[in-house]
């Protein structure tokens, strides 16, 4: 969604808001603006543009506006299209009230009727622009009072930076159902959307809470409800540091970001498996016991997250023999789910601010069962609102295509498998030293896929022509092939197909004719000879096929395919090792055809609307 940062301190704010900006492009890209204010002459400049923060940093380079306070925001559309106008901060009708917004506000049209109906004059398409208007309507002399009576009127979702050119020496952060950060320098302060976007001035970071907002003047932030009353504020220390949100020499962050695929392994495993398999997690919220009690687990989650579930649901089952149902967060949420205190429900979700996943976890928490959620973002809303947080430890993901963050879900959920499988006395002390080896193997095999990456990446070359993909796994490798189509088409724009291999059959195979290649995961499994006579039954239909295939392996030797061979691993942990060679695929695919694969059209990194 959209990128927002505030900045009041010592230092001139304009270039602080255009570098953070550029750190919060991934959320959206659409239009920028900023607004400084000045004290030397007591006037704002609001510069805003049509295009990316790119084109703003140039337009603000040759001319920077002096001052120590400003907001800027980075858009992704919602409410009228990307156009200067639309572009934010929006103001009120005195131009003195800056406002930057994530978010949706619902009941926003009521709001901009009866405004104008008592002489507000609206210049935008926006929800965001009643914002300014409603606190010029309740400001009285005290900003604070203005603007929480304004965010009491409104529905919907937001994460807001707000300042006055009446009282310049206050910068207000507010935040409903959007996430909100405050970063704590040195006489300095920053209201910003995530962490990355302050972490090369403090590690030092107060999280604000859900319905909170924070007043920060020239001593420091003060925390309260929207209601009013104070809250003790939440600081936490963070832990990685700039170089991990840069490229680090890397063309792109994709690329940067499936090459720390191993590390993502690492990280998740670090401290949490010993050698005989025992599972800890730091935060994990939830007693033995109670997770004896649990009869049923629901995942919920959105796009590659889902698929991530998908698989969780393969790991789980067969661990723990617990039945596991993954739904879409979007559509669990409006359906009545039969879920209740002995149901666990896992949140799955890198960002952790996902509008659907977050309000899914809600519903079920009203309807009394557990959550856990499985999230990378640290004080995200989902890991405040959970009874308990696995955190992915990938650091920062800046590619707008999870990459890195979807092994590191696999891998949490494969702990999150044993741990439940442990309780249950599921799992034999052999399979379990077994699977926790072959865990620990994975970053090393993970590698050896990069290392050949030149391969794939001559695969995409001969390939990249085509229009229509289609991907085909079976057990395990299924959601793999999900996740696999859905990367391509969100970074190539081309149109591409997941399915189990035994389902072509069923309809899709139509499809099919020599320009329609099928990409097939046909590592070793059970089930490899299913997969075999599926691949026979694509080139009898002149496909081209691009085979995943076992080093090793000779079952599809005879078989007219293109190939890429994988490290040898079992079946059940070769989702992490497979993937990584689709997410290669789709990556050189879309750089061939020239498409930005770090910000591709129509997406955001964290979709905080529903
Ligand atoms: C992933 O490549 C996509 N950008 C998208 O499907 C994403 O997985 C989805 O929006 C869910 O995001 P989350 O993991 O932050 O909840």
């Amino acid at each position: 969604m959209c990128g927002i940062i505030g900045y009041l301190g010592e230092r001139s704010a304009a270039p602080i808001i255009m570098a953070s900006l550029k750190r919060l492009e991934y959320r959206g890209y659409d239009s920028a603006g900023v607004a400084i204010f000045n004290e030397a002459d007591g006037q704002t400049s609001v510069v805003k543009s049509a295009a990316k923060v790119d084109t703003l940093v140039e337009r603000l380079t040759e001319e920077m506006p002096e001052g120590r306070l400003g907001i800027g925001h980075t858009r992704w559309a919602t409410h009228g299209r990307p156009t200067v106008i639309n572009a934010h901060p929006h103001t009120d009708c005195h131009k003195q009230i800056m406002v930057i917004h994530n978010g949706i506000i619902e009941n926003f049209a009521e709001l901009r009727k009866d405004l104008q109906a008592r002489g507000h004059v609206f210049i935008s398409e926006t929800d965001t622009e009643v914002v300014p208007h409603l606190i010029e309507e309740n400001d009285q002399g005290d900003l604070v009072a203005a603007v929480r009576a304004a965010l009491t009127k409104l529905r919907g979702a937001y994460a807001m930076a707000i300042f006055s050119q009446k009282d310049p020496d206050l910068l207000i952060g507010a935040r409903l159902n959007a996430p909100l950060v405050v970063g704590i320098g040195d006489k300095e302060w920053f209201v910003a959307s995530d962490i990355t976007a302050v972490i090369p001035y403090t590690k030092k970071v107060l999280l604000l809470g859900e319905g909170e907002m924070v007043s920060i003047t020239r001593l420091g932030p003060e925390v309260s409800t929207i209601g009013g009353a104070s809250v003790k504020p939440k600081i936490i220390e963070v832990k990685w540091d700039i170089s991990q949100a840069q490229k680090g020499g890397y063309p792109h962050f994709m690329a940067k970001e499936i090459n720390e695929a191993p590390e993502a392994v690492s990280n998740a495993l670090r401290g949490r498996l010993t050698d005989e398999g025992e599972v800890t997690f730091e935060e994990f919220g939830l007693t033995d016991r109670q997770l004896l009690k649990i009869s049923n687990i629901k995942m919920v989650a959105a796009g590659t997250s889902y698929y991530a579930a998908l698989l969780g649901k393969y790991i789980v089952e067969d661990l723990a023999r617990i039945p596991v149902e993954v739904e879409p967060a979007s559509e669990f949420r409006y359906r009545q789910p039969i879920i209740d205190q002995d149901t666990l429900v896992i949140g799955v979700s890198q960002s952790g601010e996902t509008a659907d996943t977050l309000a899914a976890i809600r519903e079920a928490r009203e309807r009394k069962s557990k959550v856990v959620s499985i999230t990378n973002v640290v004080g995200s809303s989902m890991a405040l609102e959970s009874d308990g947080v696995i955190y992915l430890h990938a650091g920062p993901e800046i590619g707008v295509a999870s990459t890195k963050t979807f092994i590191a879900h696999l891998t949490c959920l494969y702990l999150l498998g044993i741990r439940l499988a442990a309780i249950r006395h599921r799992l034999a002390p052999e399979r379990l030293r077994e699977l926790t080896a072959e865990l620990k193997t994975l970053p090393e095999a993970v590698q050896s896929v990069l290392d050949r990456a030149e391969q794939i990446q001559a695969l995409a070359k001969k390939y990249s022509g085509h229009r229509n993909f289609m991907y085909i796994g079976r057990g395990i490798n299924y959601p793999i092939a999900l996740e696999g189509a859905l990367k391509l088409k969100e970074i190539s724009y081309l149109h591409a197909e997941g399915y189990a291999a035994g389902e072509l059959k069923h309809g899709p195979i139509a499809l099919l004719d020599g320009g329609f290649p099928v990409f097939a995961v046909a590592t070793q499994a059970a089930t490899l000879e299913k997969m075999v006579s599926n691949i026979q039954e694509v080139i009898a239909r002149d496909a081209p096929v691009i085979a995943l295939v076992t080093a090793g392996d000779h079952t599809l030797d005879e078989i007219e395919a293109d190939r890429f061979e994988v490290p040898e691993v079992s079946e059940f942990v070769s989702p992490i090792v497979n993937v990584v060679a689709l997410q290669l695929f789709a990556y050189f695919v879309a750089t061939e055809r020239g498409c930005n694969v770090d910000q591709p059209r129509n997406l955001a990194k964290s979709v905080t609307v529903e």
